[in-house]
């Protein structure tokens, strides 16, 4: 039996195809939500949109400091686990739920696969790069997205045995979902949006938006990248951030279009019509690279490194002057690029070697 952790959006996202390839072969799985997002908005709206079904178990964490939450989180999945004795846990990506769930079950002696593992920024005040390198030496099967991130973990003294390259699943789930975006275009009517005439923007790391200076200065750059390039500019806001722009009173550029966060079919939409999008966010780096849309990253390093070799991504420091540099020498490139992340098969390979491992 096999136990799918998840409680993110972008955790919910990635772990679709696998949910819906275990519910095409008839396995014996269920679902343990954490609900460390818990907004509608954030959460259920990808359940959703991606017909999946309703968690078996949902422990309901909400938000708090990490130690509270990782620590909640770990009770309730080994609640879990020692109730239902799964033979296999998989987690996906590098969150608290991650850690906590790929914690709880290796110590009960049940097998973690990870999915997505092997990804490295080399920098360790990120809180998710704790729980990337932690979770993947718990772990017993390693699903590398790329050969770079195999690497990684085989150069950490990982067993090669137990990773394997599986591509990332994102790919599975874009692919599966952009027609049924495509032909729901709506948002760029409700937003006056013409197609590769305006820029999206997401930014939600805590290193970027929980500094009242980094933020401030990412809300003058837009204000600049509008006046260069007058185009429309929308921004999704994550919770996170709406928090920090409140708490830290700045004033949003009246050319910068706030919206709520949106659904993956409608951020599909946006994403693939944009002339240009500039993130922090690890998902929207690779979905960029998939969709062909440039990508300014606004963060010094970045976990996706193939997205930097293949030239669909760039990173930047976060002042204006950083910022216009990055998205001038991106508007100039051509976006044909090859896809790093798999050819769309992520979930079944995922699968296939649960099976055969
Ligand atoms: C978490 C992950 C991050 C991931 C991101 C995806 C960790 C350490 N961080 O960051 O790696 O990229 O999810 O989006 O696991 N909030 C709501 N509604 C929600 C969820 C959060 O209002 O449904 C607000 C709360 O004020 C909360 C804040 O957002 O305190 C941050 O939420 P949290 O889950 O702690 O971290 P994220 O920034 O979402
Ligand atoms: N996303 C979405 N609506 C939004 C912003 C993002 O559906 O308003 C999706 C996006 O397509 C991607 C995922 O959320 O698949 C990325 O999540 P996030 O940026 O929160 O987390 P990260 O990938 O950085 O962990």
């Amino acid at each position: 039996m096999i136990a799918v952790v998840l409680g993110t959006r972008p955790e919910i996202i990635k772990m679709s195809p696998i949910i819906r390839l275990l519910r095409e072969r008839r396995a014996d799985y269920f679902i343990v939500h954490s609900g460390q997002h818990y907004s509608y908005d954030m959460d259920k709206i990808f359940f959703e949109e991606l017909r999946l079904p309703v968690p078996e178990f949902h422990l309901d964490v909400g938000s708090g400091s990490h130690g509270e939450q990782t620590a909640k989180i770990l009770t309730g999945t080994e609640s879990v686990f020692l109730q239902e004795k799964p033979d296999t846990v998989l987690v996906q990506g590098d969150t608290n739920t991650v850690l906590a769930g790929a914690l709880a079950a290796v110590k009960l002696h049940i097998d973690v696969g990870h999915v997505e593992a092997g990804l490295r920024s080399h920098d360790r005040r990120m809180p998710e790069e704790i729980n990337r390198i932690l979770t993947d030496h718990m772990s017993e099967y390693l699903f590398a997205p790329t050969r770079e991130s195999r690497d990684n973990a085989v150069q950490e003294g990982i067993p090669a045995d137990k990773v394997y390259v599986t591509g990332n699943t994102i790919v599975d789930s874009v692919q599966q979902n952009l027609q049924i975006a495509e032909d729901n275009r709506g948002i760029l009517d409700r937003y006056c949006l013409e197609r590769g005439k305006y820029f999206l923007v997401t930014a939600h790391r805590q290193e970027n938006v929980d500094d009242r200076f980094r933020l401030r200065n990412l809300l003058k750059a837009l204000e600049a990248l509008h006046e260069e390039y007058l185009m429309p500019i929308v921004f999704p806001v994550h919770p996170r951030t709406k928090r920090r722009m409140q708490e830290y009173q700045l004033e949003v550029p009246h050319n910068v279009t706030i919206i709520p966060p949106t659904g993956f079919l409608e951020f599909l939409v946006l994403e693939a019509n944009a002339r240009l999008v500039l993130t922090d966010s690890g998902g929207v780096q690779e979905e960029t690279c998939i969709l062909k849309v440039p990508c300014v990253t606004l963060r010094e390093n970045t976990e996706r490194p193939e997205t930097i070799e293949v030239g669909s991504n760039i990173l930047t420091g976060i002042t204006p002057k950083e910022i216009l540099q990055a998205v001038e020498i991106m508007l100039e490139g051509e976006a044909n690029w090859t896809n790093p992340f798999g050819d769309g098969r992520a979930a079944q390979h995922t699968l296939d070697f649960i099976r055969n491992g």
